[in-house]
């Protein structure tokens, strides 16, 4: 009898298992997981743009959806995290737009052309215009569809020697993206261009493997580049912004009411990360100059006008590669030539 009774409560207790983990079952099938990976620190605009994207996309799908960031390169470097996407073993990114060349979108390099940009106004009429609608758009052939435009900022330039005018960069060896423009940019200069992953340029820095590089003030603060560069100049001589992209299949397969969801969210978190850009950029840079690791120069219109003269001819030649009417098309939006 005992035995018998002892039976049915491990049945029952089975039973119990088995409906526990049925049910799992189901709500874990219906749960979808977007994997964002980045390769910047938590504390930049597109860290806490991620978050937003994060927190925002879980409340609008009411949990159906489920969004782990993963930052600082934790999962993959530059290189490998866009192939990952494309693989689908991770659903979202937020790369460089200097980083989409060796995909063959090389329009996207038309961002770090020196001197395009003068201000985030003048970037917005074409990020939230047709031109960017369109460079979005250029993306699909690639199995990715991209969703928005997130902005870093202007980018200083540093090193461990004083780079106040052209020609104090001759020979130095700078650390770059993966970008023919930002090639030809240092190359003007009379600098030494090095592609290099992210997440390995402080230890570069720190070994003396580059001499320098070029970053806002936020990517430079928070890997600590400051502590490794004696000298930095506030050139503003560049943009360094993000396309949001997420994989194309997954996106098209997603239920409507879930990519109506995640569309929202992408919007609102949109607006939160473009709104902090400057601010983290202002407050990064101020943090540099309070730690008093690195001598901080400002330009004066005369020194300005050294860096203008050496760096414009870049835009010529990289014209053929880009598009000389893509080119045409954004200084006519910008109003700057
Ligand atoms: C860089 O590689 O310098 C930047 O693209 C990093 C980033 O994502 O802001």
């Amino acid at each position: 009898m005992k035995t018998r009774r002892t039976a049915l409560r491990a049945m029952g207790a089975l039973t119990l298992a088995l409906t526990l983990s049925v049910s799992a079952g189901a709500a874990l099938a219906q749960e979808i997981v977007i994997k964002f990976s980045h390769v910047v620190a938590p504390d930049t605009p597109k860290g806490k743009g991620a978050e937003k994207f994060r927190e925002l996309a879980e409340q609008y799908t009411g949990g159906k959806v489920k969004v782990e960031v993963y930052p600082n390169s934790q999962l993959y470097k530059d290189k490998e995290e866009l192939e990952a996407l494309q693989l689908g073993a991770v659903q979202m990114l937020a790369p460089s737009l200097a980083k989409f060349g060796p995909l063959g979108v090389k329009e996207f390099e038309v961002f770090d052309l020196p001197y395009m940009f003068p201000s985030y106004e003048a970037l917005h009429k074409v990020t939230t215009g047709p031109i960017g609608k369109e460079m979005l758009g250029l993306l699909e052939a690639k199995g990715i569809t991209g969703l928005a435009f997130w902005d870093n900022g202007f980018k200083i330039m540093s090193a461990n020697s004083p780079v106040t005018t052209p020609d104090d960069f001759l020979g130095l060896k700078m650390r770059i993206q993966s970008s023919k423009v930002l090639e030809a940019e240092m190359s003007a200069l009379g600098a030494v261009p090095q592609v290099m992953a992210f997440s390995e340029v402080y230890q570069a820095l720190q070994t003396g493997v580059v001499d320098g590089t070029e970053n806002p003030p936020s990517n430079m603060f928070t890997q600590k580049m400051h502590e490794v560069q004696s000298h930095a100049t506030i050139s503003n001589h560049g943009y360094l912004g993000y396309a949001v992209i997420v994989n194309k299949k997954f996106w098209d397969e997603l239920p409507e009411d879930v990519r109506a969801g995640l569309d929202k969210a992408m919007a609102e978190a949109t607006e939160y990360a473009n709104g902090i850009a400057k601010e983290e950029n202002d407050k990064a840079l101020q943090a540099m100059k309070d730690a008093g690791k690195t001598e901080f120069h400002e330009l004066t219109d005369e020194e300005r006008k050294a860096w203008v003269d050496a760096l414009l001819p870049v835009h010529e030649e990289m014209a053929d590669r880009i598009g000389a009417d893509l080119i045409a098309r954004i200084q006519a939006e910008t109003g700057v030539k």
